[in-house]
């Protein structure tokens, strides 16, 4: 198993000294949210969540978010165009040249197939051995426990601290602890909704797994654990060995 160190060692799965792509593919409340955040703090390359930007403009109402509000209110998924249309312009972004964490994307196999084809155009001019595949790591969570997850979360509407009303809450009840903000509670984390949502995971997210397991580039984690030994077998899985 890999050193647990400060992260600070340089240590890399690309040849090209690239973190990923790191995919983390899981059903709603796996943790991607929380465990993308330690990742992209301990390697310094951002959190990509389709979630949070399709939420961003849902909040700002722009054409995309007027279109995704009500789908997502629903616990459907956005159509694979809008979303696609979207990741390419965030991973066309200068920040993302060191790497990158997909949080929730791709999350059909069609978007799958468009990462892949995206991903190829983007080292066309390199040599097969040169380019870095993506690692993806699938968390898997007990259905009873997502749904605690779910109905539990709390986040700060300033500074986006995940809270849990079960297993992590803040120290004043619904209060953030970083900026004394109140929590709120995600629109979508309603029981009737999270329903849904784990439905469409099981129907058009499950098989994402299958195509990057086909291309032996999937690890599967038991993120049932607590947060810090799921963090440790996340870095085990980027570093390797
Ligand atoms: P999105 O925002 O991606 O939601 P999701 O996939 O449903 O995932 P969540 O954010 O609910 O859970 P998470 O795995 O991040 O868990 P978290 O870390 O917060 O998508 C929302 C909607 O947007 C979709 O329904 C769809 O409509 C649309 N959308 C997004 N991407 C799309 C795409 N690619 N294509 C089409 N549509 C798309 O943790 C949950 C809770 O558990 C927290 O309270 C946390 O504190 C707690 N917790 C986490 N880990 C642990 C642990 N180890 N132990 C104890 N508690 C834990």
């Amino acid at each position: 198993m890999a050193t647990l160190g400060d992260g600070s060692s340089g240590t890399n799965a690309g040849p090209s000294g690239k973190i990923g792509p790191l995919i983390l593919l899981g059903p709603p409340g796996a943790g991607k949210g929380t465990q993308g955040k330690r990742i992209s703090d301990r390697y310094k390359i951002p959190q990509i969540s389709t979630g949070d930007l399709l939420r961003d403009n849902v909040t700002r109402e722009t054409e995309l978010g007027r279109r995704a509000k009500e789908i997502m209110a629903r616990g459907e998924l956005v159509p694979d165009n809008l979303v696609c249309d979207m990741v390419a312009t965030r991973l066309r972004q200068a920040d993302c040249q060191r790497g990158y964490i997909l949080d929730g994307f791709p999350r059909t196999p069609a978007q799958a197939g468009w990462l892949e084809a995206f991903l190829e155009s983007e080292f066309f001019d390199k040599p097969r051995d040169e380019r870095d595949g993506p690692i993806v790591i699938r968390m898997n969570v007990d259905y009873n426990l997502l749904k605690m997850r779910l109905t539990g979360r709390r986040s700060c509407p300033v500074c986006n601290t995940i809270y849990n009303v079960h297993f992590q809450p803040p120290r004043v009840n619904e209060t953030c602890d970083k900026d004394g903000t109140k929590l709120i509670q995600r629109n979508d984390d309603r029981a009737e909704v999270i329903t849904q949502r784990l439905q469409a995971y099981e129907a058009q997210t499950r098989p994402v797994a299958s195509f990057y397991a086909a291309k032996e580039q999937l690890v599967t984690i038991d993120a049932d654990r607590p947060m810090d030994e799921v963090t440790a077998m996340m870095v085990w899985a980027i570093e390797g060995e």
